[in-house]
């Protein structure tokens, strides 16, 4: 490991994200001993002005419950010290400056390097000035070496274009390898487990093709609505809060050739290809959806149209996919929370079960609450009789990991941007291929092209999504 001390710094300290986030995310890394090992310290930044205490306290009420009060979350408070500032002006990032190197000169001075990873809990508006005042006043100075790092997460712009120059403005300021763009499914331990999957099982590899699956359903379902953040969804909707990122870099690990080695730059280049050959979205194979209430919220406008469900099919051009659907479907307000994937499989050729057939095979990763992953097939049915049932390989990670801990997205992708890894994040041409698949239909929607259709809340959203899956030949199997 790396010595020298380590300055995590969380921009927009007093917001959602960091309270949320990042600070639990930080403390977990630090009861596992990640942060223990170094001469970590953290420092909070906003403007709001309060002191090292108040920021203290309201981290604290965020903390597991269960920890409230141990001697653990104590000592991770003291770690925490807080500078406000705002985020356009000299002044709070040369205070900034002087909090950090006065601890890293009290620290190791004389023997380490100085590592600085600046998290930006922040909206984007405000990245280019912070990453401006972060360049002028924050590097690392040390002439022993170490490095500055910036984490961001999304929405990154809006369309191709805004991305595009948010892209260019950081660009000009810090390296690609400095800058950590967050997408946090890549943090989840199922999509973690895509690679080794695909790659590492033989028995996967002659069936992942076009000749064996029929298609793939990437689906993310949440059973609440966008309460308490009516006003900032509706200026997003669901394809950029969900399908762009999340859905589309779901799409990548399960669709992407084997890559080179596990580089992370060898996996983002075949990323990359995928996004690159996926086909201009139609129309016709959109569904729309926003649920009946949703405009009660008195931060969103009365006309709108903002979709809070949508399913969109989409095409990979290639040797491998030519002629799969691709279904990505994401909805608020649905009956269910759950995002999973399920790869269906077709028919079998000359089947002499005809009379009796229970469904095709599907090969389903269920990402969260449960994370799982199940096979079905059809097996005889138990018994004196020659009849066929659907039944599960079955994979269910709380019994057959039983007290294994699953980490939160957040501490592994902190984790990885101390160690310098950024297999797990989002390259810049990576974002600009994902913008570019969807931006077409997204403009079409801010012009009011498309029509979101209502459905109640608590249901499957719009009855013509189902038809469309039907449509593009997926064929609703039994069990679960
Ligand atoms: C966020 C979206 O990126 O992901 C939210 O902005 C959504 O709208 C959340 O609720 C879902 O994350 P998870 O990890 O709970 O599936």
């Amino acid at each position: 490991p790396e010595t020298g001390c380590l300055s995590i710094i969380v921009l927009g300290a007093s917001g959602d994200l960091a309270k949320k986030k990042t600070f639990p995310a930080l403390f977990n890394l630090y009861r596992q001993g990640f942060l223990q090992l170094n001469d970590v310290h953290i420092v909070g930044y906003a403007r709001t002005k309060i002191s090292d205490d108040d920021l203290r306290d309201r981290i604290r009420g965020y903390l597991p419950n269960g920890d409230n009060g141990t001697e653990d979350v104590e000592n991770f408070l003291l770690l925490i010290k807080y500078v406000s500032g705002s985020y356009d002006a000299p002044e709070g990032f040369q205070a900034l400056d002087k909090a950090i190197s006065e601890h890293e000169f009290s620290k190791n001075s004389t023997e380490g390097s100085s590592r600085r990873l600046f998290y930006l809990a922040l909206p984007p508006s405000v990245y280019p000035p912070v990453c401006r005042m972060i360049k002028s006043y924050c590097m690392n100075k040390s002439d022993l070496g170490g490095w500055t790092r910036v984490v961001v997460e999304k929405p990154f712009g809006k369309d191709l274009e805004s991305a595009e120059e948010l892209s260019s403005q950081i660009g000009e300021l810090f390296e690609e390898p400095q800058i950590y763009r967050i997408d946090h499914y890549l943090g989840k331990e199922l999509v973690q487990n895509l690679l080794v999957l695909r790659f590492a099982n033989r028995l996967f590899l002659p069936l992942w093709n076009r000749d064996n699956i029929a298609n793939v359903q990437i689906v993310f379902r949440e059973d609440f609505g966008t309460e308490g953040r009516g006003g900032y969804f509706d200026q997003y909707g669901i394809i950029r809060d969900i399908i762009q990122n999340h859905l589309l870099q779901v799409l990548c690990l399960v669709a992407m050739e084997k890559p080179v080695s596990l580089k992370p730059e060898h996996i983002r280049d075949e990323k990359v290809k995928v996004l690159q050959s996926v086909l201009p979205i139609k129309d016709e194979e959109v569904v729309l959806g926003q649920y009946e209430g949703y405009k009660d919220d008195p931060t969103v406008p009365d006309n709108s149209n903002t979709p809070t469900f949508a399913t969109a099919i989409l095409h990979i051009h290639n040797e491998r996919w030519e002629g799969v659907p691709f279904i990505l479907k994401a909805g608020k307000a649905l009956n269910s929370r759950k995002a999973e994937i399920r790869v269906q499989f077709k028919d079998v050729p000359g089947d002499i079960f005809r009379c009796q057939k229970q469904g095709r095979n599907e090969f389903v990763i269920r990402l969260q609450p449960s994370e799982a992953m199940y096979m079905k097939l059809t097996v005889k049915q138990p018994g004196l009789e020659m009849s066929t049932a659907q039944s599960e390989l079955d994979l269910s990670y709380t019994q057959r990991y039983q007290g294994v801990a699953i980490p939160e997205a957040y501490e592994r992708l902190i984790l990885d941007t101390i160690k310098g890894d950024q297999q797990h994040f989002v390259r810049r041409d990576e974002l600009k291929a994902a913008w570019e698949i969807f931006t077409p239909l997204l403009h079409r929607i801010d012009n009011g092209e498309f029509k979101s259709l209502q459905y109640k809340p608590g249901s499957r959203g719009p009855a013509e999504a189902d038809q469309l899956l039907e449509k593009v030949g997926y064929v609703q199997t039994h069990g679960y």
